[in-house]
């Protein structure tokens, strides 16, 4: 009987990890910020940067006490899109700042934590000079930072932010572990604002004074996913919109995945969906194709929002068959991440905490960014 009871929970757990539920994010924990983290507002840095940021020469001296350092970087999969483009760029500055090809070692965690782990360990025992990792599980980070610190390595965490209890332990300890990232809050208010912009008249289609929208996310125990599904709907209801969730499911960044809940949500709630909000631009692309499959037309009778913007996103916001998108910065991040793992190894140290921001991404913005990723 007992065993009945805690296997029910249990399942019930495990549904509450799948199937999200309308407003079912806040059951989970939003990683409380981070300790030097941006302000909650997110800043209004809607203007991309002209150029994508040119790998810079380094110096002489820098770059050949870098040619004979070891660097690894652990990524958590690498069919992720937008972390393809993170660590083709990491790998070609790395290059560009004076690291060599052969002493530069990526490797895919293929979304299980037990496989990185075995990675790290593995970097350890060659002994590598710095580490970049990009976490499947933020909740391992404590363990990850103990082994890493444990062994005299410096750490730069990418992407996948660990809580602010954790970074408050590299503060207090001294500790050379960094996090390079951008405000998931700023991407989501974002989307949010690119639907306000649009106008109540034009969202609400259906007359009932709200909007009624479908949200696909990400990883749940990914703060990105938590704070975009947040931080979007906030910026309608900010506006002083209603707004009514008409489902809320995990599509674990992945176009296919996200097909088919919004396939499934279309059928069953019909022309009464008029915004879709997906935590990044691989789901709006499988969104996209359940809309154009149940032959409703963004722009007219649907609206499609994503995060990332990944070329072939910023070609359907051109066209118009996306309504827009979030500038990721990949550049920036990587960079970033590299100077990072740089000022480590020459000894000048970095802060806990090391920020970028997103750029809004509509129509009359999108060439401008796609001339800049492509
Ligand atoms: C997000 C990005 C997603 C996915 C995720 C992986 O920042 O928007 O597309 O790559 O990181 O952690």
């Amino acid at each position: 009987m007992k065993k009945k009871l805690l296997s029910a929970i249990l399942a019930t757990a495990m549904m509450a990890t799948v199937l999200t539920g309308c407003g079912g994010s806040n059951e989970q924990p939003a990683a409380a910020p981070a300790a030097e983290e941006p302000a909650a507002e997110a800043p209004a840095a809607e203007e991309p940067a002209a150029e994508a940021p040119a790998a810079e020469a380094p110096a002489a001296e820098a770059s050949d006490s870098l040619a004979d350092k070891k660097v690894g970087v652990c990524i958590y999969q690498f069919s992720d899109n937008f972390m393809t483009l993170f660590r083709t760029e990491l790998e070609n500055y790395l290059i560009a700042q004076g690291f060599s090809k052969d002493n530069i070692n990526i490797v895919d965690g293929a979304n299980d934590q037990a496989t990185q782990s075995g990675q790290i360990d593995n970097f350890i025992a060659e002994g590598v000079d710095v580490l970049i990792i990009n976490p499947v599980n933020s909740s391992s980070a404590e363990t990850i930072t103990d082994k890493v610190v444990g062994a005299g390595i410096p750490l730069v965490y990418i992407n996948r932010e660990p809580v602010a209890d954790e970074e408050q332990r590299w503060v207090d300890n001294n500790w050379d572990v960094t996090y390079v990232g951008c405000d998931a809050r700023q991407s989501g208010t974002f989307q949010g604002e690119m639907i306000v912009d649009l106008g109540i008249d034009k969202v609400d289609m259906n007359g009932n004074g709200k909007v009624d929208y479908i949200m696909v996310e990400g990883d749940p125990e990914n703060v990105d996913a938590q704070y975009r599904t947040e931080f979007s709907v906030k910026a309608l209801t900010d506006a002083g919109w209603e707004v009514e969730c008409l489902s809320d499911q995990v599509g674990n960044w992945q176009q296919d995945q996200a097909q088919a809940i919004v396939a499934n949500a279309l059928a069953q709630y019909g022309n009464d969906v008029e915004v879709v909000f997906c935590n990044n631009d691989a789901m709006a692309l499988g969104a996209l194709q359940a809309i154009q499959a149940a032959d409703r037309t963004v722009g007219e009778d649907i609206y499609l929002v994503g995060v990332d913007a990944l070329s072939e996103a910023l070609e359907n916001v051109l066209a118009g068959t996306m309504t827009g998108t979030v500038f990721n910065d990949h550049f920036s991040q990587s960079h970033s991440a590299a100077d990072a793992a740089i000022n480590y190894l020459t000894g000048k140290g970095n802060e806990h905490y090391i920020g970028c921001d997103y750029v809004k991404v509509t129509q009359d913005k999108a060439q401008e960014v796609l001339d800049m990723v492509k």
